[in-house]
């Protein structure tokens, strides 16, 4: 029998790469989202294309079902839980952006805290076994200003730190720092007091295709939108922010093997991006992406935002001693990826409403 996966945010830019990652492998996917996300609507046209598939696609060959549902309904993740008994749940559902956490909190909050804590009773309810990965991100470890940074000509690096591990104090900042940080922090318990099999991937930049990159969220893919587009981008800050970035085949491959090592894995967090092999400034993002374009950026500079770090590299060791993972897709390589997938899905990306 074919295993099932359950996707909560399933047509997000990471759940539509999942889904099609699963369904090649011959998985029944059940993705479940309530289409809030500009493109979403977009990804899931996308993935119907491929149900009951054996005619389209390279080798997908699964079953695709969609559930239009909110992770806010306790009642309706039960029922999915119940009727589809998943074996893999990757929770993705979320709110993503900083800045409407700030307009919105109590919605974020809905979202992001209570929305986890409901797919984690969904499970313990229905007495579920399934491996549970939650996305996490890097914001859970703050602004980290007391890390000590150098400025370069065009990135900024720590003065004498290889990356962020696992140890480093949470300190949840803004209120998307501190709901996704509820749920990473649910995940790891239920696991301790209820013996879930989940695990918490903190998450840096992920990028590639299928990303409606906006200004809140997804840097590389917005920049990249908008030199693609002609439109004016805004760097806050100076530019020589520094971010560990991670194409999205990489992270597929983490979310396979944190699985597949479950008793080890299990109930822990991993600090999961490109580490320090893998980082870009924004001036190195521009400068590459010009010269790839032969296309110039049209740029003002806007002041910093709030509790944006100077740099954040993961140190991404613990991943490859507990599941041997490591990145391999480098930013020159997924970056053009990127840049060309974008070229050729101009419609569908206006379509989305990228530019408000
Ligand atoms: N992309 C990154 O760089 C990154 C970095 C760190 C963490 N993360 C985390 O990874 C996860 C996926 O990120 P993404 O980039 O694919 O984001 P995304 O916005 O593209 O996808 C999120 C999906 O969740 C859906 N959704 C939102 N609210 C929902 C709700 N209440 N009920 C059901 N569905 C809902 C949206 O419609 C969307 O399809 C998120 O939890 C995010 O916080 C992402």
């Amino acid at each position: 029998m074919s295993k099932i996966v359950l996707i909560t945010g399933g047509c997000g830019f990471i759940g539509t790469n999942a889904s099609y990652h699963y369904l090649k492998k011959g998985y029944k996917v059940i993705s479940f989202d309530n289409l809030y996300r500009e493109g979403s609507k977009e990804n899931l046209n996308w993935l119907k294309k491929f149900t009951p598939t054996p005619k389209f696609g390279v080798g997908a060959r699964g079953k695709f079902i969609f559930i239009k549902g909110d992770i806010r309904d306790d009642k309706k993740l039960l029922i999915t839980f119940k009727k589809y008994k998943p074996d893999l749940v990757l929770h993705l559902a979320a709110q993503t952006t900083m800045v409407n956490s700030v307009k919105n909190p109590r919605e974020d909050f809905e979202i992001n805290a209570l929305g986890s804590f409901n797919v984690l009773e969904a499970a313990r309810e229905s007495k579920n076994k399934a491996v549970m990965i939650y996305s996490s991100t890097n914001k859970v470890y703050g602004a980290l200003s007391y890390v000590p940074v150098i400025e370069k000509e065009k990135r900024y690096e720590y003065d004498d730190l290889k990356g962020i591990d696992e140890h480093f104090p949470l300190d949840f900042h803004g209120p998307y720092g501190v709901s996704k940080g509820c749920g990473d922090q649910y995940f790891v318990d239920y696991a301790r007091i209820f013996g879930l099999k989940t695990i918490v991937f903190r998450q840096s930049g992920i990028y590639g295709p299928r990303q409606f990159g906006i200004e809140e969220q997804g840097w590389l893919a917005w920049f990249t939108n908008c030199l693609v587009f002609g439109k004016p981008v805004t760097i806050y800050g100076d530019g020589k922010q520094v971010r560990d970035v991670l194409y999205i085949d990489d992270l597929l491959s983490a979310f396979d093997l944190a699985a597949k090592n479950i008793e080890k894995t299990k109930g822990k967090a991993y600090n999961i991006g490109g580490g320090l092999k893998f980082s870009l400034s924004i001036l190195e993002l521009m400068e590459y992406l010009e010269k790839l374009s032969r296309k110039q950026f049209k740029y003002k500079f806007g002041p910093w935002r709030p509790g944006d770090q100077k740099v954040y590299i993961s140190d991404i060791k613990k991943a490859k001693r507990d599941f041997n993972w490591s990145p391999k897709v480098s930013p020159q390589e997924g970056v053009k990826r990127l840049y060309n997938w974008i070229l050729e899905n101009k419609d569908l990306i206006k379509k989305a409403g990228v530019f408000k």
